[in-house]
């Protein structure tokens, strides 16, 4: 392995540098989403294995109603922003119920992709023009600097897809506390934690026989090979999913198949591969009410509500401040 001497540049460059470089080998998630990963991200919702997206639809379609009696119980108008809105699907369902109920609220979608965002806002002015939509872009830790100097009205903070299952726990406590520390004692989180079940049903959502969550896995060496000058030979690798059933921790894996050299220009960087060598790219944390709870607690934030599907697969819980 040959040591780098110039400057490291981009977070993604050093990251990458990081997590290949030491044993054993990771690389994070978050870069799984480019236009392509974006779009790998839709078709792995869309699939039947899949069953987070449906399971949370569901859940927003069947206590809507229930829901809206919450965020609006005191008639005190109130912005949701929404973390990681992507194409907003799963939101427009409450934000047609508000509409039609009357409650007074605007709509401020936070994104990491101006792209998405754009196309976010010409869909709602189109299906939804009643509502009141502010755009926000931004990786999630930058724009809760701004969450928290609009003081203007109360506040819900949506954070749906059980995105929060790429954390560890250490991680979730701290960026629940980060959530905390921009919110009143009137204000509302509103998150999906996918549920611990059948460890078949979950391994399958991580491994369809389509090769779709394969390609999105196998996208982040599509990425170094583009953005870095890498030479990452996709079929030498393969896409290995474990869940334990104890933990409720899901891990996805890119494992050489062979022995192997690959070099990555931008940060002159020599790598080798022994057979079946892994590289950790993703954790997809499962969840119970035990855990929430605890997660919640140590953050300082209490479970106000919870609603969940018929086979209690995936929960979307209420949390407000504690205030002890
Ligand atoms: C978007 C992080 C919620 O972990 O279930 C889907 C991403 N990874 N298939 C998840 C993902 C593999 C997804 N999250």
């Amino acid at each position: 392995m040959q040591q780098k001497t110039t400057t490291l540049r981009t977070q993604f460059e050093q990251e990458v540098y990081d997590g290949l470089t030491t044993f054993p080998k990771y690389l994070s998630s978050k870069y799984f989403y480019d236009v392509i990963g974006d779009k790998l991200f839709q078709d792995i919702m869309a699939m039947p294995e899949y069953y987070l997206t449906d399971c949370e639809f569901d859940i927003l379609q069947k206590h809507k109603q229930a829901i809206g009696n919450v965020f609006y119980a005191d008639q005190k108008a109130f912005s949701m922003f929404e973390l990681g809105a992507g194409d907003g699907k799963k939101t427009k369902i409450l934000l047609q119920h508000f509409l039609d109920s009357k409650i007074e609220f605007d709509y401020r979608p936070i994104d990491i992709s101006q792209n998405a965002l754009d196309q976010l806002a010409s869909a709602i002015s189109k299906e939804l023009p009643a509502v009141t939509i502010n755009t926000l872009q931004g990786t999630y830790f930058d724009t809760l600097a701004d969450i928290g100097s609009d003081t203007t009205r109360k506040k819900v903070i949506l954070f749906l897809g059980s995105n929060i299952g790429n954390l560890l726990h250490l991680q979730a406590i701290d960026f629940l506390k980060q959530l905390r520390a921009v919110i009143n004692s009137d204000d509302l989180i509103f998150m999906g934690f996918d549920q611990k079940k059948n460890p078949q049903t979950i391994l399958d959502a991580y491994n369809d026989k389509t090769g779709i969550t394969e390609a999105f896995n196998k996208n982040i060496l599509t990425r170094i090979n583009t953005e870095l000058g890498g030479n990452f030979d996709l079929d030498k690798f393969l896409h290995w999913e474990v869940y334990d059933p104890e933990t409720g921790t899901a891990k996805s894996y890119l494992v050489s198949k062979e022995l192997q050299k690959v070099s990555i220009e931008a940060l002159e960087l020599q790598l080798e591969f022994r057979p079946w060598e892994t590289i950790h790219t993703e954790i997809s944390q499962k969840y119970n009410d035990e855990v929430v709870q605890w997660l919640a607690n140590e953050a300082g934030l209490t479970v106000h509500a919870q609603f969940s599907d018929d086979e209690d697969y995936y929960k979307n819980y209420i949390f407000k401040k504690d205030i002890r």
